[in-house]
Order: structure tokens, then sequence, then C-alpha cells
């Protein structure tokens, strides 16, 4: 009976061991939470299926921590979908910092989206104008230390979802310059932006 009892509770100790193990290789690999933000934004960030859910995949980390703040404070206003704001309001300092190191170190991937080559190149024109200065390419070396988000190869649903709530209020624009700049856009420079970003090819 000593025997069994002994052998068993090793082979428990041996498999709570290998519990904590799998859990911690578990913990690293992904956060806790993560499922909370796949079910919009995908398990890869890219949030296939939602139109207005972001690309969030191979974002600078810096960038990614940004936006729960904006959005948990109300400086960003969810406009479409509520649930981004719940989705964000318990979220802790350091599941920030966990969930954004974990989407930065994805790649990031073209949205396949169809352009138009001609409005492309206007669009390219009005970005290196009036956005170059802080939005650089994804894949940029200097990407990190931009002010802004990197836009190209961002969907081009929720680029205009997004312009749309700068110009109405909805979200507030942190840098006075980028308003400066946004107020010189009309439909079409819009158009033309959006067809520009969605021509990014990150091969
Ligand atoms: C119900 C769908 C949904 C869930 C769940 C969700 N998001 Fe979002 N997320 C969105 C939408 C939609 C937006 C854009 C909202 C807007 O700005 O109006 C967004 C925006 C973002 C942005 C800003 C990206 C950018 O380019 O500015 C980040 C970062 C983000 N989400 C991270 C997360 C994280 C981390 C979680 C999990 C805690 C999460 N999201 C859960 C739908 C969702
Ligand atoms: C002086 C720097 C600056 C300039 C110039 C600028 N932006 Fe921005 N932009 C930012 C910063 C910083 C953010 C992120 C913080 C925020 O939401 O205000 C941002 C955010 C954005 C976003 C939201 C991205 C996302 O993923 O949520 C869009 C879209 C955008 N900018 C478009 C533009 C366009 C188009 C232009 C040119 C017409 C432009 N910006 C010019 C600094 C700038």
């Amino acid at each position: 009976m000593a025997v069994q009892n002994r052998s068993g509770s090793l082979r428990a100790q041996r498999s709570n061991l290998l519990f904590l193990v799998l859990a911690a290789a578990f913990a690293n690999a992904e956060p806790a939470n993560i499922q909370v933000c796949a079910a919009c934004h995908g398990e890869d960030g890219a949030g296939v299926g939602y139109d207005y859910v972001p690309i969030i995949a191979g974002t600078p980390a810096a960038h990614l921590e940004e936006a729960p703040y904006a959005y948990k404070d109300g400086a960003r206003k969810c406009v479409g979908v509520p649930v981004m704001c719940d989705a964000v309001a318990p979220l802790s300092d350091d599941d920030i910092v966990e969930m954004a190191e974990y989407y930065a170190a994805m790649p990031r991937l073209s949205t396949d989206e169809e352009f138009d080559r001609q409005l492309a190149a206007v669009g390219e024109i009005i970005h290196n104008d009036l956005c170059a200065q802080c939005h650089v390419l994804p894949t940029d070396e200097k990407v990190e230390d931009a002010l802004g988000i990197p836009l190209n190869g961002q969907k081009g649903a929720y680029l205009r979802l997004a312009l749309g709530a700068y110009l109405t209020g909805d979200r507030e624009t942190l840098v006075p310059i980028m308003s400066d700049k946004l107020r010189l856009l009309d439909q079409d420079k819009i158009d033309a932006l959006v067809h520009y970003y969605a021509s990014w090819d990150p091969d």
C-alpha cells in the first residue's frame, strides 16, 4: 500500500511539474487572455474577415501600447465597434505590454486588397507631401521611433473609419500638426491615399 501511495504521489508530482513547465511555455508563447483579442484581431493579428478591425501584426510595440490607453481614457472613442473599448477596459499595464509585444513580433503581411495603380501613384505624392514625416513604411528601420503608426498595408475600411473619426472629432488627434494636414484632405485625396496604402507589398 505504502509503495503504491508513494508512486502515486510521485506520479502526481511529476504531472504537476509537467503542468507547470507547460504552463510556463504557454505563457511565453501566448499571453493568457489573448483569446479576448484574437476573437476579432485573429491569432495572426490580421483580423481576417472583419473590415473595420485594424491589422495589428508587425506594428511596433510602442504604437500598439499607445492605442489601448487612448481607448481607455476616451481619447479614441470606439466608433464602429464598441466592443474594442470593452475589451481593453480591464487590461492591466502588464497585460497591455504583453499583448503589444506579442503582436509586434509577428510579421506584417499585405492586405491583398485591390487597388488602382494610377490612384495609388497620386496617393503616394499626397502621402509624401503631408504624411510621410510621421508615417513611415512598416519595414523602415526608423519605424519604432516614428511619431505615427505605419499605414502602408493597413486595411482600407479601417483607414477610412479612422480618418473619418479624426475629421468628425470622434478621435482626438494627439499631434496638432496631423490635424492641420488632415484638414487639407477631401474625399478624393482620402481615396487616393487608401489606394496607395493598399499598394504596399512587403516582399
Ligand atoms: C470585438 C472586436 C475586438 C476585440 C475583441 C478587440 N479588438 Fe482591438 N480593435 C477592434 C476595432 C474594431 C478597432 C478599431 C476601433 C476604432 O478605432 O474605432 C480596434 C483597434 C485596436 C488597436 C488600434 C490599432 C491601430 O492601428 O491604431 C489595437 C492596438 C487593438 N485594437 C488591440 C486589441 C487588443 C490587445 C485586444 C485584446 C485585449 C483587442 N484589440 C480586442 C476590434 C476588437
Ligand atoms: C506630425 C506627425 C503626423 C503627421 C504629419 C500625420 N500623422 Fe497621422 N498620426 C500621427 C500620430 C502620432 C498618430 C497616432 C496617435 C493618434 O491617434 O493621434 C497618427 C495616427 C494616424 C492614423 C490612425 C492609424 C491607426 O492605425 O489607428 C491615421 C489613419 C493617420 N494618422 C493618417 C494620417 C494621414 C493620412 C496623414 C497625412 C495627410 C497624417 N496622418 C499625418 C502623426 C502624424
